[in-house]
């Protein structure tokens, strides 16, 4: 069985790829630390597995830790999801953000090299489009200085990647996936979300303010250039994003000419803030308590997915709607309650 190693894999979209990798006739094993994530996740992950998954309780921002995951096991290719990722945190902790989150992929990198294992799937954002022009972003819209310093992680990751690769220098085989904005939580409520403190995301603060965790949800400015006013964004399920994940395993593990693609992972659809609270409260029949504030500063105005590339070249689509994610996110908000 194809061993494939997921850093950060008792994470959000880390524990929900392990589900589909296992679906999928892989072994996974983790490396996690769990410094931004919790040890139950993985009892409930091998509950839904209906096995038992290796996992090292280690940083992986540690090359004599990597070295001994390499040294143990067989593995066949990695997922790299490890990293900080809280944009507002990103701009208090710069120094704190780069030496994670570009360390930790340089530690890898070698690791691998080391260990002569090639296949690599990288974890990044669409937030390294910065703020497009007409909203709608391909793989070829320009790329621009992202507006944080978590942001700005991803495109120097992106752009280490490409540029070993391009200079010879290695014998990678490397997907980027560029995420929107993943929401739900597995169908079986058994894992999901769990933001540490306040949630600066959208859906999870709704979760938690419609079980009465927080207070009034603020919608953050009413007077962008969009049909209601509020942002827009590409709202895709985490199961449909963790699938990305092993159907892009599965052209690196096929295509032996592979070297390096990009693809965007969303809908393909922008669905702005006011509607997904709206539908929010149709598929859960809920009246959420919300209210309009000031913008908050760094928020692109509009982004959202061109995702033909990944359906014609992953045979990739979405089998989840914004409605099933809505709902899977509020069962799983209130199994936690
Ligand atoms: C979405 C919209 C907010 C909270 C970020 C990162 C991205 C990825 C996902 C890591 C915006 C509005 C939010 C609230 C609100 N992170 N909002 N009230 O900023 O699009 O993306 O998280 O991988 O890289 O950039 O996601 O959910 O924070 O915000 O009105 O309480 O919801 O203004 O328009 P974002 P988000």
């Amino acid at each position: 069985m194809r061993q494939i190693l997921v850093t950060g894999g008792a994470g959000y979209i880390g524990s929900h790829t392990i589900v589909e990798l296992v679906k999928s006739g892989f072994e996974p094993i983790i490396i996690d630390d769990f410094r931004n994530s919790e040890r139950f996740v993985l009892d409930r992950l091998n509950k839904l597995t209906q096995s038992n998954i290796k996992c090292y309780d280690l940083d992986c921002n540690n090359s004599q830790n990597l070295d001994q995951v390499f040294s143990e096991n067989r593995i066949d290719g990695v997922i790299h999801f490890a990293a900080y990722k809280a944009v507002g945190e990103s701009v208090e902790k710069p120094i704190l953000y780069y030496e994670n989150n570009v360390g930790s992929l340089l530690k890898l990198i070698q690791a691998m090299e080391k260990h002569q294992v090639n296949n690599l799937v990288f974890s990044s954002s669409c937030t390294v489009y910065g703020e497009p022009d007409s909203g709608v972003v391909s793989e070829s819209s320009p790329i621009s200085q992202p507006m944080s310093p978590y942001g700005h992680t991803k495109l120097i990751c992106e752009d280490i990647l490409k540029n070993i690769i391009a200079l010879g220098e290695s014998s990678l085989k490397v997907i980027l996936l560029r995420y929107f904005n993943p929401i739900g939580a597995h169908e079986s409520a058994l894992i999901g979300e769990l933001p540490l403190g306040k949630p600066n995301n959208l859906v999870p603060f709704i979760t938690q303010s419609a079980v009465g965790k927080r207070g009034q949800l603020q919608v953050f400015g009413k007077d962008y250039d969009t049909p209601d006013g509020t942002c827009i964004r590409d709202f895709i399920h985490v199961s449909d994003l963790a699938n990305a994940h092993v159907k892009s395993l599965d052209q690196l593990l096929e295509k032996r000419d592979l070297r390096f693609e990009v693809y965007n992972v969303g809908t393909g659809n922008g669905v702005s803030v006011l509607e997904l609270i709206q539908k929010f409260e149709e598929v859960n029949n809920i009246k959420l308590n919300w209210e309009f504030t000031e913008r908050r500063p760094g928020d692109v105005e509009k982004i959202y997915a061109d995702d033909s590339k990944i359906k014609n070249s992953l045979n990739w689509s979405c089998k989840f709607s914004i409605e099933d994610a809505l709902k899977h996110a509020w069962n799983w908000e209130k199994s936690l309650n």
